[in-house]
């Protein structure tokens, strides 16, 4: 059985892809995956230089792939702090900055408004412990509401689809309490989200299983629906910057038990849950070959470089 076969009565199964994977990887997005997104070419920077000409060639191979072969597809993202041309939003007024938006999600909804989840804005909130909101040009230049002005005109252009808010640390103590709050407050103010869009980015150690369940316990309080939008789990703890040759045996065991923990935790709350999206196919083509250290060999994901079903992917399968 493929993983979207196995999972279909829980929930989608997603990867992120780029222009070269979804070539080289096809074989296994067919048979494994029923949900895509693209990995950088829905960004603002993969659609437009400065907000005025746009060029979708990129992303329209990759959704058009999806739409190809009956998969769904997660428009990844309208608004984020990286990946976001300076000409867009740079030395404009508040006003002109939401007209800007409002110009960008109109054209990323004509294009893709088929998108079942749109990640509207992502990563809004600081990591550290004093501070709320992250300091963005958006936020310098339209102000502390710059989130509701987003997800407000989100809805204009995406009536029918699930708008999230997606960020990372989501089960880090002091992260996961300012999610809440954001969420929280958005839905006490009126502003429409839909879905908080679990990033996911792990290790094998951290966090463990028992984390997650806590915070889907505490985000289950907000009423939206979860995604786990950009799953892998690194073979390294964070902080550690050491490299290895190759996987040892022992490291792709732990993984394989890490990814079955993660996913019963996932199956316990299959009913709220939409999909899990890995961000990636391949160990090769993973952004953890080139973070938090350039160059080092990772390998985070469920199938390896020849396309084979690790035995982390065969831990997520039995059960
Ligand atoms: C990453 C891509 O995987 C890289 O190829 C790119 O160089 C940088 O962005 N959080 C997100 C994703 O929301 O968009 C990021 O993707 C990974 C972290």
């Amino acid at each position: 059985m493929t993983l979207k076969e196995k999972y279909a009565p829980f929930f989608r199964i997603g990867a992120a892809v780029n222009t070269r994977t979804v070539d080289t990887r096809a074989g296994i997005l067919k048979a494994h995956f029923n949900s895509l997104t693209c990995e950088n070419d829905t960004k603002p920077e993969g659609v437009t230089r400065d907000g005025v000409s746009y060029d979708f060639t990129r992303g329209d191979k990759i959704v058009n792939f999806a739409r190809e072969h009956g998969m769904a597809f997660r428009l990844h993202t309208l608004a984020w702090h990286q990946a976001t041309p300076e000409a867009m939003y740079g030395g404009r007024t508040r006003e002109a900055a939401i007209t800007m938006m409002e110009s960008h999600f109109s054209k990323m909804a004509a294009k893709y408004g088929d998108a079942y989840a749109v990640d509207v804005v992502n990563e809004a909130l600081d990591d550290s412990e004093g501070k709320f909101l992250r300091d963005t040009p958006l936020k310098a230049i339209i102000g502390d509401d710059y989130v509701d002005v987003a997800y407000t005109l989100a809805r204009k252009y995406f009536p029918g689809n699930a708008l999230v808010y997606n960020d990372y640390l989501e089960c880090d103590p002091v992260k996961s309490k300012k999610i809440f709050e954001l969420i929280h407050g958005m839905k006490r103010r009126g502003v429409p989200v839909d879905v908080f869009g679990f990033q996911s980015h792990y290790n094998i150690y951290s966090p463990e299983p028992d984390a997650v369940r806590r915070a889907f316990e505490l985000y289950s309080k907000l009423g939206v629906r979860f995604q786990v939008t950009e799953l892998d789990a690194s073979l390294f703890a964070y902080g550690d910057a050491s490299s290895l040759p190759a996987p040892a045996q022992e490291l792709l065991q732990r993984q394989a038990g890490y990814y079955r923990g993660l996913f019963a935790v996932y199956r316990e709350y299959a009913e709220l849950i939409d999909s899990v999206t890995f961000w990636g196919v391949a160990d090769p083509d993973s952004w953890l070959n080139n973070f938090p250290v350039k160059g080092r060999h990772d390998w985070p994901l469920p199938f390896d470089g020849d396309g084979n079903a690790k035995s982390c992917a065969e831990s997520i399968l039995d059960f």
